[in-house]
């Protein structure tokens, strides 16, 4: 089923990538009112933060950059930003917002790829919760090898927030037994993807495949974890 799941993936963020803005910025389906959006934007304020505490590197990589939020956050910190996506729509959003002649977008398909070079910086937002279970220490193995010698890692990513305030206000409730979420697009289209949420355990998982990480929680809506390659 994972397979067929992880195309279903690209088919939602493709589909979605119009509207997935609304998300991060907390508008129509997302928008829970001032207090929980205020909350949000403070929390998304302190990853932003905490990235920007990494300091001035030459290379970034991005890993499923989306529509640019944070891509927008790596120029300001590295020379050269290379931004991989296997959505063609986000990246032209992407391309829009960010503006930038630093970054490098690149096409690819993150369960079929392998780097092309080792980089200061390897970041991902919001993407190793839909790594599935079984491809994880594949994937993270391949992150390493995108990492130099005593480079940086940084993910972010979703916590189970208490409120369920962080997705739709029309998407069912996280199942703790699944790894599966149903999403829906504003036209009422569905999708299933992966969803994953991880705790500090994933520090024991990073030191596994060659990263010295440390593990922070904003509160209720974000973790990151930030370490150094070894
Ligand atoms: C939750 S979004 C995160 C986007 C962005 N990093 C952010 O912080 O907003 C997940 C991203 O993963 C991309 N994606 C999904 N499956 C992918 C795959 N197999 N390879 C590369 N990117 C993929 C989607 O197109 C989408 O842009």
């Amino acid at each position: 089923m994972t397979d067929q799941v992880l195309q279903d993936q690209i088919a939602y963020y493709r589909a979605r990538a119009g509207e997935y803005d609304e998300w991060f910025y907390r508008v129509g389906r997302y928008d829970w009112g001032a207090e929980r959006n205020a909350q949000w934007f403070a929390e998304a304020e302190t990853v932003f933060n905490a990235l920007r505490a990494v300091g001035k590197v030459g290379t970034a990589l991005e890993l499923a950059a989306g529509t640019g939020n944070f891509t927008k956050e790596l120029t300001s910190i590295a020379d050269h930003v290379v931004s991989l996506d296997a959505s063609p729509e986000v990246l032209e959003i992407n391309r829009d917002k960010v503006k930038s002649a630093n970054v490098e977008y690149r096409q690819a398909d993150l369960f079929n790829w392998q780097p092309d070079a080792e980089y200061d910086l390897v970041f991902m937002s919001f993407w190793l919760s839909h790594v599935p279970p079984e491809k994880l220490d594949g994937f993270l193995d391949t992150v390493r090898k995108a990492t130099k010698v005593g480079g940086r890692v940084f993910m972010v990513d979703s916590l189970r927030d208490k409120t369920r305030t962080s997705s739709a206000s029309n998407h069912a409730d996280y199942d703790p037994e699944s790894i599966y979420h149903t999403r829906k697009l504003n036209d009422g289209q569905e999708f299933t993807i992966v969803k994953m949420f991880y705790d500090e355990s994933l520090v024991a998982t990073l030191a596994k495949h060659g990263f010295k990480a440390e593990y922070h929680t904003s509160g209720e809506y974000f973790w990151w974890a930030s370490g150094t390659a070894e």
